[in-house]
């Protein structure tokens, strides 16, 4: 089985290749021979990660560097793993971050860079390894998108609009593949309690209001990166079309976004009022 795995270097990505790596150890003969791309910016946490699993001798771990903001990223880590294996059976877009600025200060580039990460990235890496993927006899395209999908956020307006369409896209894709042997799986996490928070309040000064309502979020709402990974792992035998984790965060979400589809007012009214009560709006200028 051979395996590409994006934002292999902390959170849901580092805890998928670990798990995937446990179950080989765990079940050696019930497990296929694994070979496993990882692919991240950070070198030293890759080649650290594939130097620990390549030692198990079950599983032949391949560290890409590579940034996804690189227009020519997703060509590159496909054209690297056809030259080590020759086959795809597992693509898991997982890399992604989050942007929490008001718009009207966000930097055009990083929007940009943003929409490449989240979005272009893992549907071009899609384009790319479909066709390896629809020779193999069990394909998986795990996608991770995000439960943001279902509210619309400010100050994470680009960020969700880029997992609303990486979810649109996998919903569609799901379906033009039904009758093939490539299952397609989405991953909505909630919050977790990855370096995705500490990542995106780099970009805030400390002052920024922003920063308050992030870190207001109570820690009731986090889930793990190892339930999320866990469950994506299970979906490779048992493939799922949605994953929610935790689902006490991701379902009250679903529920209130269409309540807010079918009454839009209300919606404007909550989340405005919940983001302004957390001393974050714009104002207009004179
Ligand atoms: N944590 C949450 O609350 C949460 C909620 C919903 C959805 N998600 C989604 O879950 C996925 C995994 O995030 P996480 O929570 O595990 O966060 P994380 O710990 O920050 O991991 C993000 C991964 O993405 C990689 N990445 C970021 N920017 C990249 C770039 N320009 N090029 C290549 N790789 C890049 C990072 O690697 P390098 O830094 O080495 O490049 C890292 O391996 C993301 O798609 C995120 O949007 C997370």
């Amino acid at each position: 089985m051979i395996v590409i795995l994006t934002g292999a270097t902390s959170g849901i990505g580092e805890s998928f290749a670990r798990q995937l790596a446990a179950k080989a150890v765990a079940d050696p003969k019930k497990t296929p021979r694994i070979g496993l791309a990882i692919t991240g910016r950070n070198a030293l946490r890759l080649k650290s990660l594939a130097d620990e699993l390549n030692r198990t001798g079950l599983i032949d771990c391949l560290p890409i560097t590579a940034d996804l903001a690189d227009p020519d990223a997703p060509q590159r880590i496909v054209q690297d793993v056809l030259n080590r294996w020759g086959r795809i059976d597992v693509l898991v877009n997982n890399a992604g971050y989050g942007l929490p600025h008001l718009f009207h200060k966000t930097d055009p580039a990083d929007i940009q860079a943003q929409i490449q990460v989240d979005l272009t990235a893992p549907i071009l890496l899609t384009r790319l390894a479909l066709p390896h993927l629809l020779k193999s006899p069990a394909g998986r395209v795990i996608q991770v998108s995000s439960s943001i999908s279902t509210i619309a956020y400010p100050i994470f307006g680009a960020y969700g609009a880029c997992k609303s369409g990486l979810s649109y896209f996998t919903d569609a894709l799901r379906r033009e593949l039904s009758g093939t042997r490539v299952a397609v799986t989405l991953v909505e996490p909630g919050p977790i309690k990855t370096e995705f928070l500490s990542r995106a309040m780099e970009g805030l000064e400390k002052n920024d209001t922003e920063r308050g309502f992030i870190e207001n979020w109570p820690s009731w709402v986090f889930g793990t990166p190892q339930k999320v990974a866990a469950e994506m792992i299970k979906s490779l035998d048992r493939p799922k079309r949605r994953i929610s984790v935790t689902k006490t965060a991701v379902w009250p979400m679903r529920l209130g976004g269409l309540l807010f589809q079918i009454f839009p007012p209300l919606g404007d009214w909550f989340v405005s009022k919940n983001l302004r009560d957390a001393g974050v709006s714009p104002r207009s200028e004179d």
